[in-house]
């Protein structure tokens, strides 16, 4: 069995698009694998999060999390700094990682052009601390989205010059968990081709239903289709692809019908459409509503997970501490 692991920005707010793009594989992933899932604490610091928000950031991803089906019997979900091990093997990281080599990681860059105020060594280190995360649990696979493609080659790097450097076989060179054909892009519902948080067009999933009616009602449209068979604009087809995963076949094939044959009602699609994403988000959003408020449950679900990663973490620091010559009296 692999050992996957997944690490979550401590933002939270998930929409439809996270939904369907990376959250229901996680869910039918934890039952393939041996998961760990953490949320990355440590890693939000480098932006000089107010400690008032800290707390309240990280209890809403968990509980997005959990509500949208990570089974905490099933994989093992944690708070990054519930297990300080990996500050140890950040270090030890950090000696073997290269100035050079940091500051020209895209994200580096980026991040020190939009905060030129805050360009710390957190920042320039954000790779070895999440090589670290990786390389904690010699995890074999990693999900990953486009953006993070880089820091996981330069995980494998980080593990091949510790071994090389130490003329060990220690750590596995983790690989990218591909979701292949599964993996599903939710477009915008203002015509843009993806439903993204700062691109201001997303259903969250704990959005309220009238909530949710009155953004789909406000989907971009026009005066309807200029003849039998036309072809859809790009706005039109995003309604039609979420409607193709929130909806049947039929009820797809119903107003898909419609359209050829210009008696469509974007009124009535949008009804439906509204209705259909309800249907899959409500019993998110109630189980996310009952999840927040049961803070025993919240505190048993992360002592146990930090347990767990700890006994995982444990392991490889000793060997790690023992390879590079740390000795007890
Ligand atoms: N950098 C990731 C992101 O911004 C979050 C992250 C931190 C992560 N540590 C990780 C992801 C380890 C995968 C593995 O989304």
């Amino acid at each position: 069995m692999d050992t996957v692991l997944s690490g979550i920005r401590s933002t939270g707010n998930l929409h439809l698009g996270n939904y369907y793009g990376a959250l229901r594989n996680f869910i039918r992933m934890q039952h393939e694998n041996n998961c760990f899932f953490f949320i990355a604490d440590y890693h939000s610091l480098t932006t000089h999060p107010d400690p008032k928000s800290l707390h309240a950031n990280v209890k809403e991803v968990l509980c997005e999390y959990l509500a949208a089906g990570i089974d905490p019997e099933v994989a093992t979900i944690y708070v990054q700094s519930d297990m300080k091990e990996v500050i140890e093997l950040y270090l030890m990281l950090n000696m073997h990682a290269y100035m050079g080599e940091l500051a020209k990681t895209t994200s580096f860059k980026e991040k020190a052009r939009k905060q030129p105020e805050n360009v710390n060594a957190g920042l320039l280190t954000y790779p070895t601390l999440m090589a670290a995360d990786i390389l904690i649990h010699n995890a074999d696979k990693v999900p990953v989205g486009k953006d993070q493609e880089q820091h996981l080659e330069m995980t494998r790097k980080f593990a091949r010059r510790f071994n090389n450097f130490y003329g060990v076989e220690f750590f596995k060179e983790p690989q990218a968990y591909n979701f292949g054909e599964e993996l599903i892009k939710i477009p915008g519902l203002d015509g843009s081709g993806k439903m993204g948080k700062s691109e201001g067009n997303c259903v969250y999933l704990c959005d309220e239903p009238k909530v949710i009616e009155k953004k789909v009602m406000k989907a971009l449209t026009d005066g309807g289709p200029t003849g039998p068979n036309a072809p859809k604009p790009d706005y039109i087809e995003n309604l039609f692809t979420i409607l193709k995963v929130v909806s049947t076949q039929d009820t797809y094939d119903y107003f898909d019908e419609k359209w050829n044959t210009c008696t469509i009602r974007y009124g009535d699609l949008k009804k439906q459409l509204a209705a259909d994403i309800i249907k899959v988000t409500s019993p998110i959003r109630e189980r996310y509503l009952a999840i927040s408020q049961d803070e025993a449950f919240l505190h048993k679900v992360t002592t146990e997970g930090a347990e767990k990663a700890r006994e995982s973490a444990t392991k490889t620091i000793r060997s790690v501490r023992e390879i590079m010559g740390f000795k007890p009296f």
